[in-house]
């Protein structure tokens, strides 16, 4: 059975991390504000039916300015306090015509083509998909204080990141659980895992990196000019 999918953009966060004037979602790179980058790859898919984006109260008009060119946005929304309140405000809006949906943050704009299509076949075949990749540096969990107590098998370790992409009644059952239950997470795989569906997680690529730090913003400017996308 074809399914239409839908993908819900959060680009609602402050970016407190980055430490710039204005949400790192909005620093220019490569001759647009990333995160018009991110909605390009995702407008350009023939696999993706609409586009949801979710984007903080203050920034509502800057958003609606960035979406004008992309006949994909079929609705920009006003997030929530944190991430699971954004992605919950995009999820309302999506057309239940869509059977699969996908969820992926607005500061990710390296995502592409080969990333969307294959979270979508991964849904197809397993519901619930996203994907990870190995992290590059060893990991260790903290015993007291800073002191390591355990080392962790690097191949085992999965950094995940986004698109995730669930069949529609998957990722609202998980929303409908964790709201009921007053948890909330940081990421939708989390949340799909505690109701009980479990994920499937493809191999990643390095380069979809969150764009986190003031570096990183630097990073993705240089990298998106070096890939020639004026993300417009
Ligand atoms: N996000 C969101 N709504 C929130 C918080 C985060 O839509 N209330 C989005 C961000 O815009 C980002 C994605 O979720 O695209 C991943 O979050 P993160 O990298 O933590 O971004 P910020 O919360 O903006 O950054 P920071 O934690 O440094 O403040
Ligand atoms: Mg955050």
């Amino acid at each position: 059975m074809r399914h239409l999918v839908s993908a819900v953009i959060a680009a609602a966060g402050k970016g407190e991390r980055a430490g710039q004037n204005l949400p790192k979602q909005y620093a220019e790179a490569a001759g647009g504000p990333l995160v018009r980058h991110t909605l390009r790859a995702f407008e350009d898919s023939l696999k993706i039916y609409e586009i949801i984006v979710v984007a903080a109260a203050e920034h509502m008009d800057r958003m609606r300015g960035i979406t004008a060119g992309f006949g994909k946005v079929k609705d920009v929304v006003e997030g929530g306090s944190d991430r699971f309140g954004s992605v919950y405000e995009g999820l309302k809006k999506t057309d239940p015509a869509c059977g699969v949906i996908l969820i992926h943050d607005g500061a990710r704009p390296f995502v592409n083509e080969s990333d969307i299509a294959r979270v979508i076949e991964g849904v197809l075949k397993y519901g619930a998909c996203a994907q990870g990749v190995a992290p590059a540096e060893t990991v260790k969990i903290l015993g007291t204080g800073d002191t390591p107590a355990q080392t962790l098998d690097r191949e085992r370790i999965r950094l995940v990141q986004t698109p995730q992409g669930f069949m529609r009644e998957i990722i609202m059952n998980a929303y409908g659980r964790a709201l009921a239950q007053g948890l909330r997470a940081t990421d939708d795989t989390t949340l799909a895992e505690r109701a009980g569906h479990p994920v499937h997680l493809a191999e990643g690529r390095y380069e979809n990196l969150k764009v986190t730090t003031k570096e990183d913003v630097l990073a993705a400017d240089l990298l998106l000019r070096l890939r020639g996308s004026g993300g417009s």
